[in-house]
């Protein structure tokens, strides 16, 4: 792997499989890690084995099939759990168990009660116990958006000297700022003694629609390993969206940075998360939202039909769309009408265009969008066509 490849780590099946109402079968949690593995991602966290029989069931099924990816099992700092994960993962190729705890203030005083040495020495005693059983073992500091640089890097220290190859911070309430994360990750990277040793994970939530963002501004500032989802599920307002993060790295050559996935089969892989989970993707979702490349005001249209650069920076084939659409609706243009007439077999002379497409604005004025019959039928009662 090169120092400039971003690691890509999917939890879909893990995280993103906390949306209420999603629960996916072992069977649909196979054929999807089968995509991913198929699509490039370098980790498939396949679930939290210790959670549910069916979830162990589905994490020992990904590591029987899963071929090139690293398959990963979450933990808390529990011993029970680390072992229940290890057992799940034992027919991997690469195993990776996820342990780690909370470190804010909130967690500390109010979800273990506890101080903030006890935590060190549970960190320390989760990562070491979690190496018994791996090689690879990734440490979480829990609410990391909210905890004290300072109190992190010491946590981050006690990880690694346990044996830590992954140090993930995540920001679980999704409250960082782009520049506030980006310099957490730029003080850890300098602050942590035996950094060297270990990389750096962002793990960001969506609550304030920062958590591409927030990504990014990880890797810039020296996080080589992202954590994120298809589409973006998760709880409350989601993870970061897989799809995104890998697109802004590629549109973005000069920042240096690249990931393994290969970005054609990402129309692909949303389809299939959605359809399986029952989650309706909005339609002006970036990268695979049904209109990410749809266009349907005049002005628009009679660009992209001049050069499709004009308003796209994204070639819909690079992430495995047919080709961009040209919507007809009451403010579209003639160039727009023009263009779909041909599609459909007509040629139309200007003349012929300007008298279709006063018929057209009064059909569209009725309709939200016109559809190739309704272009027919546009035509066919056009006065010059008579
Ligand atoms: O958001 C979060 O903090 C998590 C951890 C359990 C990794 O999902
Ligand atoms: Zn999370």
């Amino acid at each position: 792997m090169s120092n400039n490849t971003i690691q890509i780590f999917d939890t879909t099946l893990r995280d993103g499989e906390q949306v209420p109402g999603c629960k996916l079968d072992t069977k649909q949690k196979v054929l999807i890690a089968e995509q991913l593995d198929t699509l490039g991602v370098d980790i498939i966290e396949a679930g939290f084995p210790v959670s549910s029989p069916g979830d162990f069931k589905s994490v020992e099924a990904i590591s029987k099939i899963v071929k090139n990816a690293t398959v990963c099992g979450l933990t808390r700092s529990v011993e029970n759990d680390i072992k229940v994960a290890s057992q799940a993962l034992r027919f991997a190729k690469r195993p990776r168990i996820h342990t780690g705890i909370g470190t804010s203030e909130s967690h500390i005083k109010h979800k273990f009660k506890t101080t903030k040495e006890d935590i060190l020495e549970r960190a320390y005693a989760a990562v070491k116990y979690a190496k018994s059983f791996v090689e690879d073992v990734e440490f979480y500091a829990e609410d990391a958006g909210r905890t004290d640089n300072e109190y992190l890097a010491r946590v981050c220290e006690v990880a690694i000297k346990a044996g830590a190859t992954v140090l993930n911070i995540p920001d679980t309430t999704g409250y960082c700022l782009p520049s506030e994360y980006g310099a957490k990750i730029k003080y850890l990277k300098e602050n942590v003694k035996g950094i060297e040793k270990a990389i750096l994970s962002c793990h960001c939530h969506n609550d304030l629609g920062l958590a591409t963002a927030n990504s990014i501004e990880g890797v810039i500032n020296g996080a080589r390993q992202i954590e994120c989802t298809i589409n973006g599920i998760g709880e409350r307002a989601g993870n970061t969206a897989l799809e995104e993060v890998v697109m802004v790295l590629k549109q973005h050559p000069y920042l240096n940075l690249d990931t393994n996935v290969n970005t054609s089969m990402l129309y692909g892989m949303s389809q299939l998360v959605s359809d399986s989970m029952g989650i309706y993707t909005q339609p002006n979702k970036a990268i695979v939202g049904a209109n990410a490349f749809a266009h349907s005001s005049g002005i628009h249209q009679d660009g992209v039909i001049k050069n499709r650069e004009t308003y796209e920076i994204i070639d819909p084939k690079d992430v495995g769309v047919t080709e961009s659409a040209i919507v007809l609706t009451a403010r579209s243009g003639r160039a727009a009408l023009a263009y779909r007439a041909k599609k459909v077999g007509y040629e139309l002379t200007k003349l012929q265009l300007d008298d279709v497409y006063a018929n057209f604005l009064t059909f569209a004025d009725r309709k939200k969008e016109i559809d190739d019959n309704d272009i027919h039928q546009i035509i066919e009662t056009s006065k010059v066509y008579q």
